[in-house]
């Protein structure tokens, strides 16, 4: 539990800079979505001014759309305008599932994720996991839900359609990273969130499966157990 969306930032934004002050070459599975952007400012604003050294890092994006209208709707382009062009990383480091026949034998090569952030949908999928995906998945494409493209087709603010398909890493792609970080931000998480983490193990709830990860930090910006009020931002 965090503060604040700016102290669960903050903290993810330390963890990751942790991670790739201690391992320079490290590879990390990344986010889109509106839970990271906070971190991104600071991460980006941190390798402006050099505290920063990505220039053995790898980064994969955890998802992205097929059948995109337009490029500037793709999650590559968010990591791009949102990260990656305030760093040194090196454009062949910057991987993203759509343009890759084999994802998972391409992060098996680079030595496996290091570190994996993810968010939470309503839903309860991680990545585009989407419920009903079992366990034992790797990198694949998917329909996605209605609730999902409804969830998403706030962030176009161009207009567009977000698409319907997409091509996401699986659980088993992400059990398989060594640390995970799940970020859960805004009370709307809270019920997924607690079903996740507190529920049964099931498909119905992908995020559940994390349970299942030896080393998995939940970052919230609000309480877990505070139904009435919070600091959270909504
Ligand atoms: P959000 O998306 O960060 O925009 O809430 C999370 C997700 O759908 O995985």
């Amino acid at each position: 539990l965090t503060d604040s969306y700016e102290a669960l930032s903050l903290e993810l934004a330390e963890a990751i800079g942790e991670q790739l002050k201690t391992t320079p070459s490290s590879a990390f599975g990344l986010p889109t979505g509106r839970s990271p952007l906070g971190c991104y400012e600071i991460l980006a604003a941190w390798s402006r001014d050099g505290r920063l050294d990505w220039s053995q890092a790898r980064c994969f994006a955890l998802d992205e759309y097929l059948d995109c209208e337009d490029e500037s709707m793709s999650f590559q382009h968010f990591l791009l305008t949102n990260l990656y062009q305030y760093t040194n990383l090196s454009p062949a480091n910057c991987f993203n599932p759509k343009n890759e026949d084999d994802y998972d034998a391409l992060i098996a090569r680079h030595g496996g994720l290091d570190l994996t952030v993810l968010g939470i949908g309503t839903n309860g999928h991680i990545a585009f996991n989407e419920p009903g995906t079992p366990e034992r998945s790797w990198t694949h494409s998917i329909w996605l839900t209605e609730s999902t493209r409804k969830a998403n087709q706030s962030y176009l603010k161009n207009g567009g359609t977000v698409p319907d398909r997409a091509v996401t890493m699986g659980i088993s792609t992400i059990l398989a990273s060594k640390k995970l970080i799940l970020i859960a931000s805004g009370e709307g998480k809270r019920g997924i969130l607690k079903k996740a983490l507190l529920g049964a193990v099931t498909p119905e709830i992908p995020a559940s499966f994390l349970s299942l990860h030896p080393h998995v930090t939940v970052l919230t910006d609000f309480d877990l157990d505070d139904e009435g009020q919070s600091q959270a931002r909504n």
